[in-house]
């Protein structure tokens, strides 16, 4: 199935937004009845399909001994982020900018299914959930797909964002503030005014709620359930819970109350990360629950950790989206950029250009650099070069390059934190310019298109083993 549609219903949950992938593309949702083991089985799954090139949302039915479902996955395939968008794939960076610009002023409710059941007190008990444990060498279970909502201390104004969170006990999550965005300011300004922070953890969404809010990189000064708002183009139905501290979307599957507790550190980890690594870098923050939400017959979503195929896309698309635009506001010849799976897709960046100004190259890796501090590498090719393949990189690199010429390193920036190669926080930074320096150039070898055309219905006939 390659055309994407709108959805047929008004999706605004994760069940709903199921059902219509289901009606959409019935192959890509793969229900699995059988028991399943709640410890790594379902992460075993994920990776074996991925081996084999297939990425479906996995649904366990029964998992270990819990009543819940868990539905992972959902997030392993660009072309259901686009289905989510309604829009095709290749519209999907330009869609993603279109709806992230436009704000909703969220609409409080009194009643919502979040609101079915509601446990506070002793009935707080997060074992209650099927929270798995990933890979051999996780410090314990993890909830992989939670997104943690707070209030900026100073203005009130709404973050959200995507943060691992470890089970330590019935009412306890350990958690890192790594990538010192927004929460992380958030709690550096609770601390200043000696206050905790009051959050609200969401599990389990429309994929739309997860783009606009916790994969949303704009200014602290936006609220993040305003633009969720934009990716639905309707303001936001959210509701409080017994903490009435931080509000709740109102469709979500399952939400916790709670605190991060600020001064104190709690250890966490290590953590299977992007990077493919067992990560043992943390910030070490206490989360403190006080209340656990879940609407009827409430589905537990996970996200795949490490350095697979929904993690890292999680971190590209936003990004490539995000890269894209800025790089265009004084670059409209850039035509593609990617975060290849190869760079983790977070260290690396690929942008094509099309006939660059003299000098323009180097401005466009310096902006990349600028635009995200995760980046370590920017390789800039021509247009005639396919960003989204590794090898027409690494063969423009081959033969439009010089190690002498076109290659610039700024050294002892800033760095991500879960690259292991770091140096306390501090990478050098590389930008290859791989574009054609000389006219003319040799052209690329090419074949007739009505050869191509041919021999496909040959070998179609012939049927050659793989
Ligand atoms: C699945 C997933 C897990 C993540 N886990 C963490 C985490 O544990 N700590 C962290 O600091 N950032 C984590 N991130 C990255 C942040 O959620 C991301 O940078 C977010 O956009 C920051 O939001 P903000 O710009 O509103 O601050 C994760 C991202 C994803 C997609």
């Amino acid at each position: 199935m390659s055309k994407t549609k709108k959805p047929a219903k008004p999706a605004r949950n994760l069940r709903d937004f199921l059902d219509a992938v289901a009606e959409w593309d019935p192959g890509s949702i793969l229900r699995v009845k059988e028991p399943i083991a709640l410890d790594y089985d379902m992460t075993a799954m994920a990776m074996e399909l991925e081996r084999r090139g297939q990425s479906p949302v996995l649904w366990f039915e029964k998992v270990g001994n819990s009543p819940f479902p868990v539905v992972a996955n959902v997030f392993g395939n660009r072309k259901r982020y686009a289905f989510a968008l309604g829009v095709e794939e290749a519209e999907l960076f330009d869609a993603w900018g279109r709806v992230g610009d436009k704000l909703y002023t969220p609409e409080l409710v009194k009643k919502g299914p979040i609101l079915d059941n509601v446990l506070t007190g002793a009935d707080v008990d997060l074992n209650r959930l099927p929270i798995p444990r990933h890979f051999a060498e996780d410090g314990g279970p993890y909830i992989t797909n939670g997104i943690v909502v707070a209030k900026d201390p100073d203005t009130g104004v709404r973050n959200a964002s995507f943060h691992r969170m470890q089970l330590k006990g019935p009412n306890i999550l350990g958690t890192s503030l790594h990538s010192r965005r927004h929460l992380w300011t958030y709690a550096r300004r609770a601390q200043e005014l000696g206050q905790n922070l009051p959050v609200a953890v969401l599990i389990g969404c429309h994929p739309l709620l997860s783009f606009g809010s916790g994969l949303w990189k704009g200014p602290i000064s936006t609220d993040e359930y305003e633009v969720a708002g934009g990716f639905f183009g309707e303001p936001l139905k959210i509701a409080m819970g017994p903490m009435g501290k931080v509000e709740i979307p109102i469709e979500c599957e399952i939400a916790l109350e709670g605190t991060i507790i600020v001064g104190e550190r709690f250890p966490e980890g290590p953590f299977a990360e992007f990077t493919g690594y067992a990560s043992e870098r943390s910030t070490e923050h206490a989360l403190k629950i006080d209340s656990i939400l879940y609407r009827n017959n409430a589905i537990f979503q996970d996200i795949v950790p490490g350095i697979s195929d929904e993690h890292t896309m999680l971190l590209a698309i936003p990004q490539e989206a995000r890269l894209l635009g800025t790089l265009r506001q004084h670059n409209p010849n850039v035509t593609a950029v990617a975060y290849p799976k190869s760079g983790t897709c977070r260290l690396h960046v690929y942008v094509s250009v099309r006939d660059p100004a003299p000098g323009q190259v180097r401005n466009i890796g310096a902006v990349t650099l600028g635009d995200d501090l995760s980046v370590k590498l920017v390789v800039i090719v021509d247009d005639d070069v396919d960003v989204t393949s590794d090898f027409d990189v690494m063969w423009a690199m081959a033969t439009r390059m010089q190690a002498d010429t076109d290659m610039d390193v700024l050294r002892n920036a800033m760095g991500a934190v879960l690259d292991p190669s770091n140096n306390q926080g501090t990478t050098a930074k590389l930008i290859i310019d791989a574009t054609r320096k000389t006219k003319p150039f040799p052209a690329r070898h090419t074949l007739p298109e009505d050869a191509v055309a041919r021999v496909q219905a040959m070998i179609a006939k012939y049927k050659p083993s793989p």
